[in-house]
């Protein structure tokens, strides 16, 4: 027998019992007399002794012991002296009797604690090192509960989990495609599914009425925090469905994540129009945790003689709270320059600093007098003394974009965004098409299976290009906390939309009966109404534990350059494996 208990459960309820644990010494402490090993599994650390007196021969191999061994100890649980109030397992001690060495180990390259000393690069490519640690066990515990209450709550609804290929032909979710050779098919290749849209739409053909799938996606895109190439969707889709059946359902579903895994009540979710999140926040992802919505003040800031206004598009301003005293001339500058980065591109930052007793500090004082900006403190920014107010200026799409940087970098700086909190939000109301002004073509926002409202239907059928533009879809988001948690859409049904919208977007009859016909063929035998969504399952798993990269949910992971370091992939392929593959590669030195 290897243990009889896990290393987190005994209490003092078990004093006087003989037990025996097996584990990894996570210390060992050799006080002369006595060793103390701190015993560690998945459950938890139990502190075990060896005493000189009881058994000399034993404390000497103990004393031998070293990092990260494997070992099994028999002893009796003892009630300790000294307490230690941090561990569940802290009132007690084992007194061992005997001692197994099940497996020695290298001293590891950084410690296995919670805060460790190891660089993500080497934790990366000793991954079983670093999964050994608690806070990345917790992370994919957390994960396995997430997959697990998930199912839970759609099976009881009724969804039933159907696999779809992993071997397919392109989905035009925007990324760039995984391939994969077909040796039988010579010069032919396969692409890994940025995600199951198509299938999960035939599947609605096929009757199937409510799908879902905890399922492996794969894009070809730059990783980021929040992106990695391969990651994992809860994909859902369900006929005869209004965009309300699929809100209603899928913030169903999050508030019984967060309710069983958070113990959190989430109260009913806002919606909010793509429209409006663009004007309030710049952002169609917007962090609700704090206000600091835009204030639009183009109008009010033209004529004043001052020419950066006065030719703007777009003049925008946000009130940092109690900012005035906060920020020196310095730390202006560096914030102005920190916007001027080229990845944000800002030309310059205006502020304006209430002061007490009327008085106001402001990088466009010449142009405006004190007057003015008292009378826009209250009429325009509703700002107190105390307030610092920071204005963007330019194209307007540039700037709303700049100044949403801009807006959750004050966020953060101010301490506005507090630990815990959870501010869910549906974005709602997306543009149907985005006109491309370099390739000079749409682009689906969403995919090119989204349908347009209803009340668009006929405008898009009949309408010129630029009631293209104006088009809206029946597609929505969930964001939490600024996080864009998932995406989906009522789709079209109907062969004669879907060929239009391919048209739109650029596709001839031919390119899109060659990509899409098995789609196109199978509404013409029935396609049901239907929409759906699909939640980013590793943000889910981040957001929902208060942290910006996946990377730590998904036990292993790619690094930025898209590397498994642990197993070293990508790597090169044997000549006979191309050759098989009827793949013949030219590199030249
Ligand atoms: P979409 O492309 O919006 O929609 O993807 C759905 C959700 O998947 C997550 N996500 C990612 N997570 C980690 N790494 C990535 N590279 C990555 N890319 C996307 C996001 C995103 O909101 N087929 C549609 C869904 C539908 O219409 O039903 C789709 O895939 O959280």
């Amino acid at each position: 027998m290897y243990r009889s208990h896990n290393c987190g459960e005994l209490r003092i309820t078990h004093r006087g019992q003989s037990v025996t644990l097996s584990g990894w010494v996570q210390i060992s402490r050799d006080l002369g007399g006595l060793t103390f090993v701190d015993l560690r599994d998945r459950y938890g650390i139990t502190q075990v002794v060896f005493n000189m007196d009881d058994n000399a021969d034993l404390c000497e191999q103990a004393r031998k012991l070293g990092r990260e061994f494997v070992i099994k100890v028999t002893g009796i649980v003892n009630e300790r002296s000294s307490k230690n109030p941090n561990r569940p397992t802290g009132d007690i001690e084992i007194i061992a009797s005997s001692l197994t060495v099940l497996n020695a180990s290298k001293v590891p390259p950084f410690t296995i604690e919670n805060e460790t000393d190891g660089g993500e690069d080497i934790r990366m490519h000793y991954r079983y090192l670093d999964i050994r640690r608690a806070p990345v066990q917790q992370n994919l515990i957390f994960r396995s509960q997430l997959a697990i209450q998930s199912r839970k709550y759609l099976s009881d609804l009724g969804f039933v989990e159907v696999e779809t290929p992993v071997l397919i032909k392109s989905t035009p979710e925007g990324a760039r495609d995984f391939v994969v050779p077909s040796r039988m098919n010579p010069g032919e290749f396969y692409a890994l599914p940025q995600s199951p849209q198509t299938f999960k739409q035939i599947l609605m053909v096929a009757g199937m009425d409510k799908y879902f799938q905890i399922v492996k996606c794969f894009r070809d895109e730059d990783l980021r925090a929040d992106r990695q190439p391969e990651f994992t969707q809860i994909d859902c889709e369900m006929s005869f469905v209004t965009q309300e059946d699929i809100l209603n359902t899928f913030e169903g579903l999050t508030k019984h994540a967060f309710n069983a895994l958070k113990n959190i009540e989430l109260p009913d979710f806002p919606r909010m129009s793509y429209d409006d999140a663009m004007e309030k926040y710049g952002s169609d992802k917007p962090d609700l945790r704090f206000g600091m919505e835009f204030i639009d003040i183009t109008d009010r800031a033209k004529g004043y003689d001052f020419p950066v206004f006065d030719n703007s598009e777009y003049t925008v301003a946000i009130v940092a709270k109690g900012a005035a005293d906060q920020f020196s001339n310095k730390d202006i500058k560096n914030l102005t320059e920190w916007m001027q980065r080229p990845q944000v591109g800002a030309k310059g930052l205006v502020y304006i600093k209430y002061l007490p007793e009327g008085e106001v500090k402001s990088s466009v004082g010449k142009f405006y007098s004190d007057d003015v900006l008292n009378d826009w403190k209250t009429q325009a920014f509703n700002a107190e003394t105390g307030d610092m107010v920071l204005v963007l200026t330019g194209e307007k799409e540039k700037t709303q974009k700049q100044m949403n940087v801009l807006r959750l970098e004050m966020g953060d700086r101010l301490g506005l965004i507090k630990e815990g909190d959870f501010k869910p939000l549906w974005v709602v109301d997306f543009p149907l098409l985005e006109w491309d002004e370099e390739s000079e073509r749409f682009h689906a926002m969403h995919h090119p299976f989204t349908s347009p409202k209803k009340a668009d239907m006929d405008r898009m059928l009949n309408g010129d290009h630029e009631t293209m533009k104006s088009l809206r879809a029946d597609a929505y988001d969930l964001v939490i906390n600024g996080s864009e948690i998932g995406g989906g859409s009522i789709r079209i049904h109907d062969r004669e939309l879907q060929s239009k919208n391919f048209d739109l977007l650029g596709f001839t009859k031919e390119e899109a009966e060659d990509q899409f016909g098995f789609l196109l063929g199978a509404f013409e035998y029935g396609a049901p109404p239907h929409g759906g969504i699909a939640f980013g399952f590793d943000r889910l798993c981040a957001v929902m534990n208060g942290q910006s990269s996946i990377r730590d949910f998904i036990a292993f992971p790619k690094n930025t350059s898209g590397r498994d370091v642990m197993i070293n992939s990508p790597s090169p392929i044997a000549k006979e494996q191309l050759e098989e593959l009827s793949i013949d590669l030219d590199i030249k030195e």
